[in-house]
């Protein structure tokens, strides 16, 4: 019988190529940069099996150029890059990687509200410019952290990461979510608002939501009018669930008073980018998961998943509920 075949079209950092070769014939390109489209659909027309990054979008079109293909297997949490409603009418099954990397998203977007508020990538580069000609009472202040107010918008398994390192920094926390999580606010501290009461009463407001059709652009230039003069803005999940242009305008209007980004509506974020130009707002290349511990991890999961649908079981981690039944 023919093994089924894999396509995996980027480096993998740890072992789940082997794993994979146990089961399934790898077509494995160990690239870091993209493939074109070209070459990217050349193999995905020979593939049963995807194990791909958020990066690579699967859409109808791909699928189109897909005749064999039974499984998409995400090396990410996030799954927006999947049409999944063309995947799920084809009986394609997809699968995503959460919970490997809670912890280390959550310390990268409090590490990105720190940064930003007390403008360390600045100070950076103040000192390596040669800037540092001593001490002066009002040199690069920044803002407070302990003692305000955080507000998280989604209260996932991430959102709720970061609450925990916030309340070790001695913050109160609000959270807004489709439900309250009444044993999480017993243990930490942590207080159920309504998104607008949240959005008016924080000193940093904090999105921390999947992209869905019911999440895509829920702050824009309504929301940045609500914040304080002084709010920090963060947004580490998804840049397509801010209006990206009213958070520009926000800015320059200083209307908040800065923020700090991993996710952008189009990346990479040009260089030119007003908001890569602000001083006051801290831009990061979406690496949320980026360690190495983490991102094996991430792989291991979609191999796994990968090799369970391939055995004609259900993945773990299925997105597409409707082919649980299939
Ligand atoms: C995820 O896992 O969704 C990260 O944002 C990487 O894409």
């Amino acid at each position: 019988m023919n093994k089924f075949r894999v396509f995996i079209p980027n480096k993998i950092l740890g072992n789940a190529v082997d794993y994979l070769k146990q089961y399934v014939d790898v077509d494995y390109i160990p690239v870091e940069d993209m493939l074109s489209s070209k070459e990217f659909l050349a193999h995905v027309s020979q593939a049963d099996g995807l194990m791909i990054p958020s990066r690579n979008k699967i859409t109808k079109t791909v699928l189109e150029q897909a005749p064999h293909l039974k499984a998409v297997c995400n090396m990410a949490v996030g799954f927006d890059n999947l049409d999944l409603k063309a995947l799920t009418d084809r009986g394609i099954y997809a699968t995503n990687a959460p919970g490997v990397l809670t912890e280390t998203t959550a310390d990268l977007a409090f590490g990105l509200l720190l940064a930003t508020a007390r403008r360390i990538p600045e100070a950076d580069e103040f000192v390596q410019q040669g800037q540092w000609l001593g001490w002066k009472p009002s040199m690069l202040l920044g803002h407070e952290v302990h003692g305000q107010t955080l507000g998280i918008i989604g209260y996932g398994r991430i959102g709720r990461a970061i609450a925990r390192r916030a309340v070790g920094f001695d913050m109160q926390v609000l959270y807004n979510d489709q439900v309250r999580n009444q044993e999480e606010e017993a243990r930490y501290g942590t207080t159920f608002a309504e998104r607008d009461e949240l959005i008016k009463n924080s000193d940093f407001v904090l999105l921390q939501v999947p992209l869905t059709p019911e999440t895509k652009g829920i702050i824009g230039a309504r929301e940045f009018g609500l914040m304080k003069k002084n709010a920090i803005f963060i947004n580490a999940s998804r840049g397509q669930v801010i209006d990206q242009n009213a958070l520009t305008q926000a800015l320059a209007e200083e209307k908040i008073a800065a923020a700090g980004l991993d996710t952008y509506i189009d990346e990479p974020i040009k260089p030119n980018d007003p908001l890569v130009q602000m001083k006051n707002v801290v831009t990061l290349p979406h690496i949320g998961s980026a360690t190495l511990e983490t991102r094996t991890a991430m792989e291991s999961i979609a191999a796994k998943n990968m090799i369970q649908i391939f055995n004609g079981g259900i993945p773990d981690n299925l997105v597409n509920e409707k082919l649980r039944t299939k």
